[in-house]
């Protein structure tokens, strides 16, 4: 079989993974030519998702970094970690994120959230079409994580050019591109780094209603973060709260606009969107796969044995499309009964900032389908993201007759 992962990050199949899904399920785990496993059916994913024996520390990795990921000697995000330490990071970091500890945090940003997109869509007055990438989706996420964190307005046009900078390995088009853009990947993970060291001495004399300030003046039972590690987790939660968000947005709003009755429907009951959206991320999801998980034990899925020391990539978007767990997975429908997806994964690294993308997500799509006058694609063929793992348009043109 030619290999199967050379042929999930071809370019080509970009638009439309999903025949080659189809492919890799027929074999719940796949050993690929280099030694390194895929697995691409829903039952196995879960399993693997929830294995104690499947690393997150890179330092587990074959091809392990000297010191981490994030520049010498920093400490590694919590998604880069196994318990104890992985589970600590993380408590000590939703402590100021959400419930149990705040649980008007996220609700108390939802009309800023909702400010945010309606001023966006007011700027489309009087265009005939926009980018859906541009317009929205790529500057929504990055001011609400700005938010969140406690970063000043005036200073966002940084966060802009810095996570732009960080996704830069992601696009490349070769070996020789790629060290060039991931030394402008370090560079704009250091200048973050460096941003938010300032920022957290300044909340350390002044705290204010952010996270950020929560992180420096805790003193919860459990202690507080490091210096450090603060800088490690603010720069997390803008990677991984940044692209991932961007995606749903594009891939949503292309997924609608490719069923207008849902569409339609979704303009009529406004309140219809929260089972849209969990349709939408099973069906396009914006993680295709996390490919970060090594074993540190020998592991037995589905009657193949994944030799200790392996890189294991779990397909989430393969999981998805799995007949086995969903009726006609192929067909987007919100009304479908099953509604376990593998968009946020799964286990102690299901994602944290959950509750976030799916309010930030809602509103820009119910506002979009409310505001926008007869909206359509402008081609059915948009450009892709070369990045394969976070798949999503590169660029969404969309007409529409006025904004109500
Ligand atoms: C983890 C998807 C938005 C923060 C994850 C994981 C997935 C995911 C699949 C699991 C990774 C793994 O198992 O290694 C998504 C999608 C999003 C989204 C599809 C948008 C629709 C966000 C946002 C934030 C965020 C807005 C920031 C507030 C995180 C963090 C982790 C994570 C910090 C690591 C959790 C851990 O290791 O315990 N996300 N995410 N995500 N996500 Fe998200």
């Amino acid at each position: 079989m030619t290999d199967l992962m050379q042929r999930m990050v071809d370019y080509a199949n970009r638009p439309n993974p999903y025949p080659l899904y189809e492919e890799l399920r027929r074999t719940p785990v796949v050993r690929q030519e280099d030694g390194t496993y895929l697995v691409g059916t829903y039952r196995e994913i879960v399993q693997l998702l929830h294995d104690p024996r499947l690393s997150s520390d890179v330092r587990n990795r074959a091809d392990a970094p000297p010191a981490s990921e994030e520049g010498d000697g920093m400490p590694l995000s919590f998604i880069l970690l196994d318990p104890p330490e992985h589970d600590l990071l993380r408590r000590l970091a939703t402590r100021h994120f959400g419930p149990p500890h705040r649980p008007a945090f996220l609700d108390g940003m939802r009309a800023d959230m909702a400010r945010i997109v309606r001023e966006r869509i007011e700027t489309f007055a009087g265009r005939e079409e926009v980018d859906v990438v541009d317009d929205l989706a790529y500057p929504f996420p990055v001011t609400v994580i700005c938010d969140v964190l406690g970063v000043p307005h005036e200073d966002e046009p940084l966060f802009h050019e810095w996570a732009e900078g960080i996704i830069q390995p992601g696009e490349a088009t070769g070996p020789e591109d790629l060290e060039a853009r991931r030394g402008r990947a370090e560079q704009a993970i250091a200048d973050a780094r460096e941003y938010f060291a300032g920022l957290a001495e300044e909340r350390a004399r002044a705290p204010r209603d952010d996270m950020l300030s929560g992180l420096v003046t805790d003193d919860g039972p459990e202690g507080r973060m490091s210096r450090d590690e603060v800088l490690s987790t603010a720069v997390l939660l803008l990677v991984a709260g940044h692209e991932t968000t961007v995606n749903m947005i594009t891939n949503g709003t292309l997924a609608l606009l490719r069923h207008p009755e849902v569409l339609e429907r979704l303009r009529r009951e406004p309140g219809l969107i929260a089972r849209v959206f969990e349709e939408l991320i099973r069906y396009d999801t914006p993680v295709q796969f996390v490919p970060f998980r090594t074993t540190v034990a020998d592991v037995e899925v589905a009657g193949t044995t994944i030799p200790k020391s392996a890189a294991v990539t779990l397909v989430l978007g393969s999981g998805n499309r799995d007949p086995a767990a969903f009726r006609e997975p192929d067909r987007f429908d919100p009304d479908r009964p099953e509604r376990e997806h593998l968009g946020f994964g799964g286990g102690i690294h299901y994602c944290f900032g959950a509750p976030l993308a799916r309010m930030e997500t809602q509103l820009a799509l119910g506002e979009l389908v409310r505001r926008l006058e007869n909206p359509r694609l402008v081609t059915d063929t948009p450009p892709y993201r070369r990045n394969a793992f976070l798949r999503g348009p590169r660029h969404l043109q969309v007409a529409f007759d006025g904004v109500r």
